[in-house]
């Protein structure tokens, strides 16, 4: 499974890629809101961010609400740089304006995914990826797991070829908030996690890690002072 980072955050991004298994980046606009970012900036920092992940598929999202003003928006946001994926919501709109794009060879990532139907609906308008949302559920106290299972199994069941230009739809597990959000969608076969900055350095580290890595610097220090 592949790890994306869910910021709009150019310092996170550049922290999490230094790291060297980053894949991928989503933002959304409560994201780039949270930056501190302006509407007038936003088509400059989703730029920004596609420079900064050269070659790494980065979702940047339509805030259009209609068909049309969606494929308008989804043209500009892909015609800023060959690794922008145009992010779109499931509904009928988001759904026309992902066949429209899709037919233009340009890549979906149709979010607000809650269940295995409007899964399918998105592979069939031809998105390239598909998120489904798990923390959301639980907010709720529903079982978020138990719906990605369901779009996982559903997805996987069927081939994808010629419904979008790389002939395959991947899973981004979205709204991650824990590592065993992450764990649970990697025993699913999920594709990808998508984790916010924090979750994913919750990823990185571990009490017992860290208790090694604090025993082994004491021990070193000793063989040090005996040298
Ligand atoms: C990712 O593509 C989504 O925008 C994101 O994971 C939503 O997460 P949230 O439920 O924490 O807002």
């Amino acid at each position: 499974m592949k790890f994306f980072i869910d910021t709009a955050d150019l310092d996170e991004i550049a922290e999490a890629k230094s790291w060297g298994c980053l894949a991928g980046v989503t933002t959304n606009p409560s994201l780039y809101a949270r930056t501190g970012g302006k509407l007038a900036d936003f088509e400059p920092h989703m730029l920004k961010i596609a420079e900064l992940c050269e070659g790494l598929p980065v979702s940047a999202e339509s805030t259009a609400t209609t068909a049309e003003g969606m494929i308008e928006e989804g043209r500009r946001l892909a015609g800023l740089a060959p690794n922008i994926v145009v992010k779109l919501p499931v509904c009928e709109a988001g759904l026309a304006a992902c066949r429209a794009l899709a037919d233009e060879g340009v890549r979906i990532n149709m979010t607000l995914v809650f269940s295995a139907p409007q899964a399918l609906l998105a592979a069939n308008a031809g998105a390239r990826y598909i998120s489904p949302f798990v923390g959301r559920f639980d907010d709720i106290a529903q079982d978020g797991i138990s719906q990605l299972a369901d779009v996982v199994a559903c997805v996987k069941n069927y081939d994808w070829a010629g419904r979008n230009v790389d002939g395959e739809v991947e899973i981004i597990t979205a709204s991650v908030r824990t590592p065993n959000h992450v764990t649970q969608a990697a025993l699913l076969g999920a594709d990808i996690a998508t984790v916010p900055f924090a979750a994913l350095k919750k990823c990185v580290r571990h009490p017992l890690t860290d208790q090694g890595l604090a025993s082994f610097e004491a021990d070193w220090k000793k063989v040090v002072e005996q040298a």
